[in-house]
C-alpha cells in the first residue's frame, strides 16, 4: 500500500488555503504531464505541447486582460502652430464595461491615464458591452477625468447597440443614453462635429464621428466649413473609418474597435480580426496623407487577451519639419 501524499489532505479539505477542488486536478494533470514526458520521446513532445499551450491559455484568461500597459508615440503634423507643439493626447478606448469588466481595473486606467497630465483627453467608444444597466457607472466613473484642454469623446459600435458590420441592432435607444450621461458628467461627446482648440491666437480642430457600422458617420458634416490649412485630428470608433475620408483633409486619427483582435497566438497571428480590419489591427499607421493610431482598448468582450495588452495610449503631438 503506498504511503499517503501531504497533498491529499489538502486536496481533501474544504477549509485549506486552497479551498476546493482545483488545486488537486491541477496536480492531477501536472503528475500526468510529467509522466507522459518520461515515457518515450513522442510523448514527451505531446505533453510539452499540451503544458505550453495549458500554460498560454491560463495566462491569457486570468493575466493578460487587466495587465495594462502605457504606450507613449509621437506623430508629427503639418502646418501644427507652436503652442500646439508638444500637445500630449491621453486616448483610452472600447471600455465594454458590464459585469465581465471589473470596476477597480477601469479606476486603475483612469489613473494610469491621469497620472501622464495630458493635456487632452479622448476616448473613443464601446463605453458599454451590452444594454442599459452600466450606463451610469461607466459615466460616473469616466466623469472623474479632467485635462486643460478638456475631455472628448466618440461612441462605438455597442454604444449604438450595432452588433455587426450589417447593422443588427438591439437597443434602438442606447446611444442616446450613453450620450446623455457622458455629457451630464462633462465629457464632450462629438456627433459628427468639430470643435476648435485653441492656445493664444492658435487654433487646432478636433473632430469627431459616429461609429461606421450606425450608419450614420458623416465626415461631410462633421468637417464642413474647416479652414483647409488648420490641422485636424479626428476621433472615429472604427479605424476603417480612414478608407472613407476621400481626399478630405485629416492628420490625425485616433481609433479603437480591433482589441488588437484581443489574440496574437504564435504562428496564428489575429484569426478574430477579418483581412480588411487586420490591416489596422493596432499601433501606428500611415494611410495615404493620415496617421492613423489603434488603440488596443481597455475592456474585452471575452476575458481573453493573448500577445495584445490592453492599453492607454499617450500621442504627443509633433510639428513636421
Ligand atoms: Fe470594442
Amino acid at each position: 500500500m503506498s504511503r499517503p501524499s501531504p497533498f491529499d489532505s489538502i486536496a481533501s479539505d474544504s477549509s485549506a488555503p486552497w479551498p476546493g477542488r482545483r488545486p488537486a486536478l491541477w496536480h492531477r494533470v501536472v503528475s500526468w504531464l510529467r509522466n507522459e514526458s518520461r515515457r518515450d520521446r513522442s510523448r514527451r513532445r505531446w505533453a510539452r505541447w499540451i503544458g505550453r499551450n495549458w500554460a498560454r491559455i491560463s495566462y491569457a484568461w486570468r493575466v493578460e486582460p487587466t495587465w495594462l500597459e502605457l504606450n507613449r508615440c509621437d506623430v508629427p503634423i503639418q502646418d501644427l502652430p507652436s503652442p500646439f507643439d508638444g500637445l500630449r493626447i491621453a486616448q483610452l478606448s472600447d471600455f465594454h464595461c458590464g459585469r465581465h469588466v471589473p470596476l477597480a481595473y477601469l479606476q486603475e486606467a483612469i489613473e494610469l491615464a491621469q497620472s501622464e497630465r495630458p493635456d487632452l483627453i479622448v476616448l473613443t467608444g464601446d463605453f458599454i458591452h451590452t444594454g442599459f444597466r452600466y450606463v451610469d457607472v461607466v459615466a460616473e466613473t469616466l466623469g472623474q477625468m479632467s485635462a486643460p484642454l478638456g475631455v472628448y469623446a466618440v461612441l462605438g459600435n455597442h454604444d449604438f447597440s450595432v452588433r455587426n458590420a450589417l447593422g443588427y441592432r438591439r437597443h434602438r435607444h442606447l446611444h442616446r443614453a450613453v450620450a446623455e450621461a457622458l455629457t451630464a458628467r462633462g465629457i464632450c461627446v462629438l456627433r459628427n462635429e468639430t470643435v476648435e482648440l485653441v492656445r493664444g491666437e492658435a487654433r487646432l480642430y478636433l473632430t469627431g464621428v459616429e461609429d461606421l457600422w450606425s450608419r450614420v458617420c458623416d465626415l461631410d458634416a462633421a468637417l464642413e466649413g474647416l479652414a483647409h490649412d488648420v490641422p485636424r485630428i479626428v476621433l472615429a470608433h472604427n479605424p476603417r473609418t480612414v478608407e472613407h475620408l476621400n481626399g478630405r483633409r485629416c492628420d490625425l486619427m485616433l481609433s479603437g474597435h480591433t482589441h488588437g483582435g484581443q489574440v496574437n497566438w504564435p504562428g496564428l497571428g489575429r484569426p478574430v480580426l477579418g483581412r480588411h480590419t487586420r490591416r489596422f489591427a493596432a499601433g501606428l499607421y500611415r494611410y495615404k496623407d493620415t496617421y492613423l493610431y489603434v488603440n488596443k482598448g481597455i475592456g474585452f468582450s471575452v476575458r481573453f487577451r493573448f500577445g495584445v495588452r490592453p492599453e492607454v495610449a499617450v500621442v504627443t503631438l509633433r510639428a513636421a519639419s
